[in-house]
């Protein structure tokens, strides 16, 4: 009670120099920390091209953004777990099923970090993974299309925070789970029973060499603490995943509190090779688990979500000699291993200063069983054993360390709200450099590479105030562009960002732009209602369904005048753009949907699915500026009452039925036999 007491002043004590700070860090005239060629630096004149593709987590907007470095401008929103109207993403029929889970359709998530595949540790331009942090998933965007390809869903797990991070080779991507909860058995135990209950996991996704297909390979059953972040080993450590873990106390309320009363909580290493040889040799077994898998086909142009329904559980009781913990202290939040792969830094968010272990030392003391007690059964190594140093009087609140390519390390400061530049041979602080405000991640081009590239740096601060024009309440977050090229870091751009950002990285513009998907070519486009022509549009009704196979070019929808369809049918408009040049979308949008538009680019297919719920004359139209005729590109649908006996006609070109006094009604008589081609 004591401790806790104890605990809890100096909880509030942290809160009060955060409110200090926060008042007291407006800067004496903000141009004053600003360089004097800040702006050639960043300038990126009309028609030039940025230096790097910045990936930024969304946050809570669950989606995934690109910003080009050192300009800050804003390139991409990349949907990811939430619905997006602006391109259809979560609407059309072909994207829903991205958003399946064992729960049903969950149309957003938190997204927090980011992770750019890697072989031998260097960027290969290929994928970018990213976490759902709330309902647990793991999705693979492409470097190629700036689209999302795959969501796998996380089962025994809950709040994917640790997530998701990778092995050098990206042979996995890895996610540990923040809320220990009840895995197996007893899956109601009471919330008083949590101690003896519930449990932790972290999961290894095998992600597939050539296509990038993930699947849950095993998961490692761990004791009932919080994982908060990870990261996988570098060369000599290669075989090695670091995860960041606090509530050794294992509380189960008031965590603020109980979760921070003792001195030290931990660094979780597990040995990925000997749990990959321990699954391999039969020691996990199957257990039962729902978790959605969902897939984008780029041929065939949707998604398919299938349910997976058990998953290979390693219980470390059965597999030794696989996890050892390290002592951390006060609730480490960011482990980072520097590029050599011989060093770990963890950041201690209420420590006064940096750990940083040396994991040459790690086998030591695994080796000599330098062991300071168990922690649940598993060895502790002794923190001076593996100690290579610490850095002292950082400043306060570390987070996240970030690496260059000349042995330094950048750490993020969220109290102080600093970046603190030291040198890992002596852990030495070197420089340091004021962030407005709060600074959450940081992003050191490359940093979490073996290779990283040095020459800016990004601060990902939580709070905003008066960086930029008041907008009400709500302020656009904020990074700021550090230009670490020489000896002191020197700010040089404040950009807004999208949602709130947490991990970002950042890939030379070299790597990816070349692959860039420019269109889809048509005659590969395999969805079932493709309109590879005009010649192949129609209307076809099953049952109460209506489904029209309608083509966009410059600068006509066909069909564009469609009758027949009745109140209470299902109307799907499976529009395939014919366009085969760059950057000619097109969208389609119909009155009263209770969806969104969709945005079909070139090659593809798109199906808005619109329910004709009322009688009426629905227009519809394309939603994207695409040519000069572009106002132009519009059509109606006529909903006639249920139980009418319109015929389904459609045409585009002509008006049928044809009509040969045009003052004469045409309801109900003209063509009465189904329907009517119109070619
Ligand atoms: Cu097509 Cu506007």
């Amino acid at each position: 009670m004591f401790i806790s007491q104890t605990k809890f002043l100096s909880t509030v004590a942290l809160a009060a120099v955060a409110a200090t700070t926060l008042n007291s860090c407006k800067p004496k005239g903000a141009s004053a920390a600003v360089v004097g060629n800040a702006a050639e630096k960043v300038y990126v004149a009309p028609g030039k091209y940025d230096e790097f593709y910045d990936f930024v987590s969304g946050g809570f907007n669950g989606q995934l953004s690109v910003y080009g470095i050192p300009s800050g401008r804003l390139l991409r929103i990349i949907p990811v777990f939430s619905t997006h109207p602006e391109s259809g993403w979560g609407y059309s029929e072909e994207t829903k099923p991205m958003l399946n889970t064992s729960h049903g359709e969950v149309p957003w998530d938190d997204l927090h970090h980011i992770a750019l595949s890697t072989t031998n540790g260097e960027h290969d331009g290929r994928w970018v993974f990213a976490n759902g942090n709330n309902t647990p998933r793991i999705a693979r965007v492409s470097m190629r299309t700036f689209r999302t390809e795959e969501i796998i869903e996380i089962p025994n797990s809950a709040g994917n925070h640790s997530s998701p991070f990778i092995t050098e080779n990206t042979e996995y991507t890895i996610a540990g789970t923040r809320f220990s909860i009840p895995v197996q058995n007893n899956l109601d135990a009471p919330i008083n029973t949590y101690k003896q209950n519930y449990k932790g996991t972290v999961s290894f996704i095998k992600v597939d060499s050539s296509s990038g297909r993930m699947n849950i390979a095993f998961q490692v059953l761990t004791p009932g603490i919080d994982f908060d972040l990870s990261r996988g080993g570098k060369g000599p450590s290669h075989d090695w995943f670091f995860f960041s873990c606090y509530n050794s106390e294992k509380a189960n309320t008031l965590l603020e509190v109980n979760a921070s009363a003792k001195d030290k909580d931990f660094i979780m290493a597990l040995n990925w090779k000997k749990a990959e040889q321990y699954a391999r040799e039969g020691r996990g077994k199957m257990v039962p688990a729902e978790y959605a898998h969902n897939v984008y086909d780029d041929t065939k142009h949707q998604a398919t979500s299938t349910i997976e329904k058990q998953v290979l559980l390693l219980d470390p009781k059965d597999c030794p000699d696989m996890i050892y913990f390290i002592p951390c202290p006060k609730s480490p939040h960011g482990t980072d291993v520097d590029p050599t792969g011989q060093y770990l830094v963890s950041s201690g968010k209420l420590a006064a200063l940096i750990p940083v272990f040396s994991f040459a030392k790690v086998q030591q003391a695994i080796a000599n069983k330098t062991f300071d007690g168990t922690f649940e059964g598993f060895p502790v190594l002794k923190y001076e054993s593996v100690l290579h140093g610490e850095v002292q009087k950082p400043g306060l609140g570390p987070l996240h360390t970030e690496f260059d390519n000349d042995g330094n390390a950048y750490t993020s400061m969220f109290v102080s709200s600093e970046i603190v530049k030291w040198r890992i041979k002596d852990v030495k602080v070197l420089d340091r450099v004021p962030t407005y405000y709060f600074i959450g991640h940081l992003s050191v081009m490359g940093g979490p590479t073996r290779k990283p590239y040095g020459k800016y740096m990004v601060a990902y601060n939580k709070i905003t105030k008066d960086r930029y024009l008041p907008t009400g309440p709500e302020l656009a977050q904020s990074a700021q562009l550090y230009d670490i090229s020489g000896d002191k870091m020197k700010l040089i751009l404040d950009f807004p960002t999208v949602g709130e950002p947490h991990y970002a990285e950042a890939i030379p513009a070299s790597k990816i732009s070349q692959n860039s998907v420019k269109i889809f070519k048509i005659e590969n486009n395999a969805h079932p209602y493709a309109a590879k022509g005009e010649g192949q549009t129609k209307v076809e009704r099953k049952g109460n369904q209506v489904h029209v196979w309608m083509t966009a070019i410059r600068s006509h929808l066909t069909p564009d005048n469609i009758e027949g369809v009745k109140a209470g049918d299902d109307v799907y408009f499976h529009v395939t753009n014919l366009e085969q040049d760059w950057d000619v979308p097109h969208g389609f949008a119909i009155k009263n949907a209770n969806n969104a538009e969709i945005l079909i680019m070139p090659g593809e297919t798109q199906t808005l699915k619109f329910k004709a719920e009322k009688s009426g004359i629905y227009p519809f139209y394309c939603t994207d500026f695409c040519s000069a005729l572009h106002q132009e590109m519009q059509g109606y649908l006529r909903v006639s009452p249920a139980g009418s006996n319109v015929a389904l006609l459609y045409s585009t070109g002509k008006n049928l039925p044809a009509v040969t006094d045009p003052t004469t009604d045409s309801i109900g008589k003209g063509s009465t036999s189904g329907a009517t081609s119109s070619r």
